[in-house]
């Protein structure tokens, strides 16, 4: 059974519109998701524990994949914290595992690395910038692509925070919060921590197309617009209809975070424009109609 696509971590939010993108358009792709993780609504997906390498092999052998993008990754940022050895066998050494195949088995790797591997006070960052990581998570992702840059044959792509409705049941920081909005219920915001979100149909799209070029080295993939978790909040609070959203801004500094959270992780993706012609997202006030439409709620 061979495949032009194996997504790793379809099981997870950003795989999973990844899979149901590759599947419409008529692509061949298969991913894979943990093994007690949930399976992608659409699409096929192997359940494989990804750190059992003859696991991975024998699955690649099956497969003989053109493109791997991957993007099973420990993403939760205090798991990362509490677990630094476990995320970094999953984030560091499973990525030296994966170039070692592609060098093998000849395929294209797409490493999805993340807007954390900076430190926040020099934002907008472009890839020409050295990575200044403060969290176990960004530490392992900046070394990972380390890998990535010394191997010559693959491409780490940043996003940013990303935002949409996932084609899995899993619950993310996002949908939570449309469900408190939508609820009435009290939600808390930072005004002061600033990313460039990425809508997760726009991140799937930027991941394709990455892959299908043949850029190596690192690329960013950023949404057109600096926003604050405040800002984002209030958007998706207008585009649900809910007139008096019970949103309480906060400062990072009010909040008890075992590790400094970066102010702000802008991405410069000039270089993205620049080869693909178009801008990688775009505004989230342009997504909300689809992504209320995706929830069949609003008003
Ligand atoms: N979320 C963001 O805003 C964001 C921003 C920038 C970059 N990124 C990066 O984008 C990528 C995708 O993020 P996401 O938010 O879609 O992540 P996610 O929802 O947490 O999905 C990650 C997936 O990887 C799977 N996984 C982890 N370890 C595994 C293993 N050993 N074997 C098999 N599967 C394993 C997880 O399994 P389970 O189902 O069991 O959990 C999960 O399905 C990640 O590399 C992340 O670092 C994310």
């Amino acid at each position: 059974m061979a495949t032009d696509w194996l997504i790793t971590g379809a099981g997870g939010q950003l795989g999973s519109v990844l899979l149901r993108q590759l599947v419409r358009r008529g692509a061949a792709g298969v991913g894979t998701a943990s093994v007690s993780g949930p399976r992608p609504e659409v699409g096929e997906a192997f359940p494989i524990d990804l750190l059992n390498r003859d696991q991975v092999v024998a699955l690649i052998q099956k497969l003989r994949p053109r493109y791997i993008i991957h993007a099973a990754a420990v993403t939760n940022v205090n798991d990362a914290y509490r677990q630094p050895d476990a995320a970094r066998q999953t984030n560091v050494e499973l990525t030296q595992q994966l170039l070692e195949l592609a060098s093998e088995f000849g395929f294209r790797l797409v490493f999805i690395s993340t807007d954390l591997v900076f430190g926040g006070d020099e934002a907008p960052y472009a890839e020409t910038d050295a990575p200044s990581p403060r969290s176990v998570y960004g530490k392992t992702k900046a070394e990972a692509e380390q890998l990535v840059q010394q191997s010559g044959v693959a491409v780490a792509l940043r996003l940013p925070l990303m935002f949409g409705v996932p084609a899995v049941d899993r619950p993310t920081t996002f949908m939570n919060q449309l469900r408190s909005l939508l609820d009435r219920r009290e939600l808390t915001l930072f005004n002061d921590e600033f990313r460039t979100p990425i809508w997760l149909e726009d991140a799937a799209r930027a991941c394709i197309e990455t892959a299908q070029g043949d850029v190596t080295g690192i690329l960013h993939a950023g949404g057109p617009e600096r926003l604050s978790r405040l800002q984002m909040g209030e958007l998706a609070a207008k585009a649900l209809g809910v007139d008096d959203p019970r949103i309480q801004a906060i400062s990072q500094c009010e909040i008890g975070s075992p590790e400094q959270r970066p102010a702000d992780v802008s991405l410069n993706s000039a270089r993205y424009e620049s080869l693909f012609r178009h801008s990688p997202g775009v505004p989230m006030s342009e997504t909300l109609g689809e992504i209320v439409r995706q929830l069949g709620v609003g008003k």
